[in-house]
């Protein structure tokens, strides 16, 4: 039986709602279900993330990042970093992970958004096709690691079977799932999905430091004698998986976290990479002033690589959450299907940042490196991924 003063202490008195409605079972794997959150921790969170919700409007202390812009080097220095990414790729110090646990719901897809297809290849066999090429470059068959969540981990590993894994070794590519945590309604209550369970959703990209390390493959990487993590977006389709330049440029300065920016357009809806208290970080576009996000000249493509030892050293330490707000089909009290605005909880894998000590940055001509598929049309669409495609040969 549920504690009925807790339930109301933390204002989830409706569950009592749902419960007159339900038989005897799907009561009970209710019940045990809520005995198993912290509901003072979820008022809590709703409290501070969305009663009391706050855009960034202060950036005082904030400044530009130190960076170096690749259109600046010359082809010498370009080679040689080239020739020492191939050299570390050959002796295993990579490997690569790819987050690909979203959800895609503006590109209106309801498949894993690396199954989409632009002319007949999909976004992960584009990248599939370029750590085959790094193969061949350097002869060593680098480690991919492919986060996916409930939603779509079933789907994607089927994906990757039925396309024979893009003739990538199979043993080579290992999946693993992000965790869940609940949504609420704007009331700050549980909410129940459409099979009347409890509703979670992803617990965004920042779950990716905890769930390698559970699946045992943080320790995997160090038997393996990787140094660095490269990371990337899946939605990214000029995306440069481990490009080798990028590669040495990471080795050669062994930083916490190296990262590739591009320079922002104006008012674009993405990340801004900063430095704050000596730390770089990203401000994120949809809790920053566009004013302000304005002001800076590195836009975070979701391009990355760590060293190992430092994702070791941090992955146990808290990140914070943030808050989005997304229409979801649901329950309403008495047992209809809704769509209606609900709160879903983020983790950013750039929070790990702050526990960083050295940092350093690679700003990227946007037309070689950077063309996200976000929407069904318009900006960052279908239409203009694919002209970027054919325009870099790619397809
Ligand atoms: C993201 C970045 C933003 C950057 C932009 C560039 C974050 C939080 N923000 O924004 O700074 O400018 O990309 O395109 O990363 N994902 C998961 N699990 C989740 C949620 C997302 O694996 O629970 C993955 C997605 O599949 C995708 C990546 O994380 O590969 C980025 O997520 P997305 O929701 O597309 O972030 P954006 O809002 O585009």
């Amino acid at each position: 039986m549920l504690d009925k003063n807790k339930l109301e202490k933390f204002n989830q008195q409706h569950i009592y709602e749902y419960e007159k409605l339900m038989s005897t079972n799907e009561k009970q794997a209710l019940e045990e279900k809520i005995e198993t959150l912290d509901l003072e921790d979820i008022q809590k969170m709703y409290n501070n993330l969305y009663v009391n919700r706050q855009t960034i409007d202060d950036t005082s202390d904030v400044s530009e990042v130190k960076y170096s812009v690749k259109s600046n080097m010359d082809n010498e220095t370009i080679n040689t970093y080239k020739e020492q990414g191939i050299e570390a790729i050959r002796n295993g110090q990579f490997a690569v992970v790819l987050m690909a646990g979203g959800q895609g719901t503006r590109l209106g897809y309801s498949g894993p958004k690396g199954s989409f297809e632009i002319e007949g290849v999909s976004l992960f066999e584009l990248q599939a096709r370029q750590l085959i090429d790094l193969k061949e470059q350097s002869g060593h068959t680098i480690d991919w690691y492919i986060m996916t969540s409930d939603i779509n981990h079933e789907a994607t590993k089927d994906y990757f079977a039925q396309h024979n894994y893009f003739k990538y070794d199979p043993e080579k590519i290992h999946f693993f799932k992000q965790d869940n945590i609940v949504a609420l309604s704007e009331a700050g209550q549980l909410v129940l999905n459409e099979t009347g369970h409890i509703m979670e959703t992803p617990n965004g990209n920042g779950g990716i430091f905890k769930s390698l390390k559970k699946a045992g493959y943080l320790d995997k990487m160090k038997q393996d004698n990787v140094k660095y993590v490269f990371l990337n977006n899946i939605d990214n389709v000029l995306v440069k998986v481990l490009d080798p330049m990028f590669a040495g440029f990471t080795v050669a300065n062994n930083k916490d976290i190296t990262s590739k920016t591009i320079q922002p357009k104006h008012g674009e809806s993405v990340g801004r990479l900063v430095n704050k208290d000596s730390k770089d970080t990203v401000l994120e576009y949809s809790e920053l002033d566009p004013n302000i996000a304005n002001q800076f000249e590195n836009a975070n493509i979701g391009i990355h690589a760590f060293k190992l030892g430092f994702i070791m050293s941090a992955v146990d330490r808290e990140l914070p959450y943030h808050i989005a707000i997304k229409n979801l089909k649901q329950l309403d009290e008495d047992f209809g299907v809704i769509e209606q605005p609900t709160l879903k909880f983020e983790l950013f894998y750039f929070d790990i940042f702050r526990y960083g000590t050295s940092f350093i940055t690679l700003q990227v001509p946007r037309e070689e490196e950077f063309s996200p598929l976000k929407n069904k049309e318009g900006k960052d669409s279908v239409e203009t991924a694919t002209a970027d495609l054919k325009r870099m040969n790619m397809i």
